[in-house]
């Protein structure tokens, strides 16, 4: 193994570089999560998410993987034998419907083009044609992490309350949080599920779960086995007073600094620098897709994602290969193609703790591993994503 020195440069879309004042707070001795001390740190956090994400309604944390709050979202309002919508965006909504048909629940799929994103008009079409309103959640991953597709959230909203459907919205946050918008309570979403790892850049190990009144009255007739997703259990009226277990301390630590972090940066200047860093690795990208090139994986404008972009490799070259190049020669790591898309994709991950030099760098180094790679492509990459950052 050879010496590295200096940092590697961590772009991958989760998880993400830690701040060094994140780690500071969790350097520091347990704490007994009985304690009011303790008791207060939660307090701060649990207000500074649903400030996140945007909403006044429950808010509640696991210990647990981005899985488990897909599991909770699922397990909580949903019995045997219920129908589940969910629009086609990539590996993350397969996965997720592979997760609840273990349930016993239905899922239906909206085919959409991975490349394009969803169609609220075919959600809408799917949610009026069941007039019995047997259709029980509409499942969406708002930012698809496989492909860099950032889908339509508040559309689909206006979907099902234009197809007058009574069926409750979980939506998939985990990849968009704390990187670009995301309104839970103005969107309407019942249930969104977030992580730590990404845009509130901790360690993985907890997710969140905002849930809406409507789901917290549908969770009490779902009659679906649950025992540590449980949000009853949870619950003191709209607070949450205990976690299942014992309650991951120095994650909280390390939520409380971040939120701290959000906090002082703003919201809207998270999302602006998330914005800037997204438009400046898209310029990149464009650059080399000159003579048939890499290109951009979402061919869909409008829904470009800020936090993460997928870079599909021409035929016969290996997206695996470049990374491989830029891990062994650079100390860069980049996120690989996920399910169908391995070897074919590579993902820039652009969310958290990064600003300009370290996107540029990264940048740098993946236009060197492709003429290592012996990947064709036009040239002028890294300029054109200057020009972008200093036209922003
Ligand atoms: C959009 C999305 N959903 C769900 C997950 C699963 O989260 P976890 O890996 O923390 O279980 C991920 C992980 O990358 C993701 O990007």
């Amino acid at each position: 193994m050879p010496v590295q020195r200096g940092r590697m440069f961590f772009m991958n879309p989760g998880p993400t570089n830690i701040p060094d004042r994140v780690l500071r707070a969790m350097h520091r001795p347990a704490l007994d999560f009985a304690q009011k001390e303790f008791k207060a740190i939660a307090e701060e956090c649990f207000v500074g998410l649903k400030k996140v994400f945007k909403t006044e309604q429950i808010m509640l944390a696991y210990a647990a993987s981005g899985h488990g709050a897909w599991e909770s979202a699922v397990v909580n309002v949903c019995s045997a034998g219920d129908i589940v919508l969910v629009p086609e965006t990539g590996h993350f909504s397969s996965s997720w419907t592979q997760m609840v048909e273990h349930y016993g629940i239905k899922v239906e799929m909206v085919p959409a083009d991975w490349r394009r994103g969803v169609d609220p008009a075919a959600v809408e079409a799917r949610l009026k044609a069941d007039v019995n309103h047997e259709i029980r959640a509409v499942l969406q991953v708002h930012n698809e992490t496989s492909t860099g597709v950032a889908h339509p959230v508040a559309a689909i909203r206006k979907a099902i309350d234009a197809a007058g459907h009574p069926a409750l919205y979980l939506v998939d946050t985990i990849s968009s949080l704390g990187s670009f918008d995301f309104r839970m309570d103005e969107w309407g979403v019942d249930v969104a599920v977030g992580g730590s790892q990404k845009g509130l850049m901790l360690p993985p190990g907890m997710c969140f779960t905002g849930v809406s009144r409507k789901a917290l009255a549908a969770s009490q007739s779902a009659t679906l086995p649950r025992e540590y997703w449980d949000w009853r259990r949870m619950l003191d009226g709209e607070r949450q007073a205990r976690f299942a277990g014992t309650a991951p301390v120095h994650l909280m630590f390390g939520l409380q600094e971040s939120l701290r972090m959000i906090e002082e940066e703003t919201l809207d200047g998270v999302f602006a620098r998330h914005a800037r860093l997204g438009a400046a690795a898209r310029a990149c990208v464009k650059a080399w897709s000159a003579g048939g090139g890499p290109e951009l994986f979402c061919t869909n404008p409008d829904l470009v994602s800020d936090s993460v972009t997928a870079v599909q490799v021409p035929d016969g070259s290996d997206a695996n290969k470049l990374r491989e190049v830029c891990a062994e020669r650079f100390n860069v790591s980049f996120g690989g193609g996920l399910s169908r898309l391995n070897g074919k994709v590579f993902r820039i991950g652009h969310m958290g703790d990064l600003n300009e030099p370290m996107l540029m760098g990264a940048l740098t180094a993946a236009e060197m591993g492709l003429d290592l790679a012996g990947i064709p492509h036009g040239k002028g990459g890294v300029e054109a994503a200057m020009a972008s950052l200093k036209a922003a």
